[in-house]
């Protein structure tokens, strides 16, 4: 059997499967988030710690699993979130996340300290965004320089957790590519960008392939996991590749589409031949020596969520009486409502945004209310706004020439046959849905198989396990009116761009604390 530990940003899932790829079970702890200021998102790296034991010991005893029978383990995570340890490695400050904004100034000064966005594209394959690892290491050091003296390790999150499973600082090619440290054509840490930025190279973990085995369980943590010491565990991957192993994108040609808290388009590259722009950020794949290429949106699943939160309060409610899902009871009365939502449109900034416009100032928007849009039309539009943002990062591929002949969709959203629907529509492409619904924790399992020797290689891993089982066919005739309605979705940014910014201004005046 193999252990798929995913350290996500609501929860940590444990997952267990044999190796037919059959799930055991699994289970899942959540944790807080906090948003000590507008734009700013951590978390404790002690609650993923304990997160992952708790989920571990309530999968073990809900399986009623030997715990000998288990092989490998693997590791996956929200990217690019930093980790700072002092020299005996314990933690410094909580960690700064992927949806943290705070970081567009540093941003500015690694550019120019690198000499330029072409420099830095050719040293990185990326460009310099706010959630990415690197600037919220300069962050650190120009805003609390007493944390900063005592830094001496800084991880990605799951390789926090892969340090107190293993004791070893180590990561993996494909969260290492969401750094701006990497050298992602190479495979390896860039030292041009450490020694440009002034950070010591000795700060950063040991990189390995994904399927690689990084370490094996310590004996003390066997002990209060009830596992077997000396388990192995495998590099793994940040979410979004370990997320493209669970659901099989492994070659040219199948994309997949993923409605989680964030929203993501992700297609395979043989070759570390992305966006020579940008725009879409190129890294590892954990498929060894090859590449993907991915559009991210911030909100996506989250911008739902936030709806839900804020407005489903009956929903919520009679999911209680009835059981059913909150989100289900808000799908079906989007569904009443008219495809397009009567010009109703929703661009769903809610914490800035990223592909295809890197700006965190971007805020959330919805434009054209009449008197006749309630709040169906508004779960409408929301649905449709995530699904036009997410059209932004295909065209872009599409303009790349890549090849486009099966797109999956995945994750929470991906639940809602509504969704699926406005996705093929907006898409004018059929979206499927496949066999495994665990994603990341399971593609993280998969690759603990292949390090251990129970597949022969990643793809072989993937063609055993993965099927398609659900097919959304475009609807021919809505299809040019949300071609008609995207062409006006994409006026709104540009229109919106520096009123973005001058709101941002009045909101860091009167609402951030500045210490
Ligand atoms: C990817 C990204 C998000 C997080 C979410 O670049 O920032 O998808 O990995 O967990």
């Amino acid at each position: 059997m193999l252990l798929g530990i995913d350290v996500g940003t609501s929860g940590t899932k444990a997952l267990l499967i044999d190796e037919d790829g059959k799930i055991l079970g699994s289970s899942l702890v959540e944790y807080p988030l906090y948003t000590p200021f507008p734009s700013w998102s951590e978390q404790e790296p002690e609650d993923w710690w304990r997160a992952t034991k708790e989920a571990i010991l309530s999968l073990l005893e809900k399986t009623s699993i030997s715990s000998n029978d288990i092989k490998g383990i693997g590791l996956s995570g929200q990217m690019h979130g930093s980790v700072f340890l002092d020299s005996k490695g314990t933690v410094v400050r909580r960690a700064i996340l992927w949806n943290d904004q705070r970081t567009a100034k540093q941003c500015d000064e690694i550019v120019e300290r690198v000499g330029g966005v072409k420099k830095l594209l050719g040293l990185t394959l990326n460009l310099a965004l706010t959630g990415f690892t690197a600037p919220k290491i300069l962050w650190l050091r120009e805003n609390e320089p007493e944390n900063y003296s005592k830094v001496a390790k800084v991880l990605l999150p799951k390789d926090y957790v892969r340090y107190r499973l293993t004791g070893e600082y180590a990561s993996e090619v494909s969260d290492a590519s969401g750094t701006l440290l990497f050298d992602v054509k190479n495979r390896k840490w860039s030292k041009e960008m450490l020694s440009l930025l002034d950070i010591p190279e000795e700060w950063m973990p040991k990189v390995y392939e994904s399927p690689e085995i990084t370490g094996t369980l310590l004996p003390s943590v066997a002990e209060e996991l009830r596992l077997k010491p000396g388990i192995p565990v495998v590099g793994g991957g940040g979410d979004n590749a370990a997320q493209a192993i669970g659901t099989g994108i492994v070659r040219s040609g199948v994309l997949f589409v993923s409605l989680g808290t964030s929203g993501v388009v992700f297609a395979h590259l043989d070759t570390p031949e992305g966006d020579p722009e940008g725009r879409l950020h190129t890294f590892c794949h954990a498929v060894p020596g090859k590449w993907h290429t991915m559009g991210v949106m911030l909100s996506a699943g989250g911008s739902f969520r936030w709806f839900r939160d804020s407005f489903g309060e009956i929903e919520t409610e009679l999911s209680k009486w009835s059981g059913k899902d909150p989100y289900d009871f808000l799908t079906m009365s989007a569904e009443r409502v008219p495809a397009g939502s009567e010009g109703l449109i929703f661009l769903p900034y809610l914490t800035g945004e990223r592909t295809p416009h890197a700006d965190p100032m971007a805020k959330g928007v919805f434009a054209g209310m009449t008197l006749r849009h309630n709040k169906p039309y508004f779960i409408r539009s929301v649905l449709e706004g995530v699904a036009f943002g997410l059209k932004d990062s295909l065209e872009l591929m599409k303009a790349l020439g890549i090849e486009i002949k099966e797109i999956r969709a995945i994750a929470g959203g991906a639940r809602s046959p509504l969704w699926r629907q406005i996705l093929a529509d907006v898409f004018d492409s059929p979206i499927v849905t496949i066999n495994v619904t665990e994603g990341a924790a399971f593609g993280a399992a998969l690759l603990a198989g292949v390090g251990v020797g129970a597949y022969k290689n990643v793809e072989e891993a993937c063609d055993s396990v993965v099927r398609v089982v659900s097919r959304e066919e475009p609807d021919k005739e809505r299809v040019p009116m949300y071609e008609e309605l995207y062409g006006l979705y994409r006026e709104l940014y540009p229109l919106m761009k520096d009123y973005f910014k001058k709101l941002s201004n009045f909101v860091e005046k009167y609402y951030v604390n500045k210490k």
